[in-house]
């Protein structure tokens, strides 16, 4: 059966398609925006013999955790769709939790790492929901986080021994 112009949104795709991805990426870019946060306490208050190589460390992952909020929100609008924009929503959406006071480097370290876990399945979820959407944009943005990713889990779980 064709489908109606209304079934097809602006760039192609079916719209109850991109409807229901829309709605999974809100859900990862909840999850990024408290992990982002969560990311930044870290850097501000780890503390110990690895301070300087934490703290620069942290840094860099939240710099680059704020590159991808961009990304996934415009890919939200691109989809048609609004992204969430209040930590309100953020806080009830997301899996990931707030982490307050915490300060031990290895503790810093193993929270990044479950967060990862978390964006990485999440991503996993939208790979494949995108593939079968034909939806290439958002399925390779989601692989190229998940290689990305899964390299920073690599590095940290050796930094953990
Ligand atoms: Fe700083």
């Amino acid at each position: 059966m064709a489908h109606q112009d209304s079934d097809i949104n602006t760039i192609g795709l079916q719209t109850s398609s991109a409807n229901h991805l829309a709605d999974k990426l809100n859900t990862l870019l909840a999850n990024y925006q408290i992990f982002y946060m969560n990311v930044r306490g870290y850097h501000w208050n780890v503390k110990g013999p690895q301070f300087f190589e934490l703290h620069a460390k942290f840094e860099e992952f939240y710099t680059d955790l704020l590159t991808k909020i961009d990304e996934v929100a415009e890919r939200i609008l691109t989809l048609g769709h609004q992204p969430l924009h209040a930590y309100s929503d953020y806080g009830r959406i997301s899996t990931i939790e707030e982490d307050k006071n915490v300060a031990g480097g290895e503790d810093c370290v193993r929270s990044v790492v479950k967060g990862y876990q978390v964006l990485i399945e999440l991503q996993r979820e939208i790979l494949s929901l995108a593939s079968d959407a034909d939806d290439e944009g958002t399925a390779s943005q989601a692989s190229d986080y998940i290689r990305e990713q899964e390299k920073t889990l690599w590095m940290l779980n050796a930094y953990l021994g």
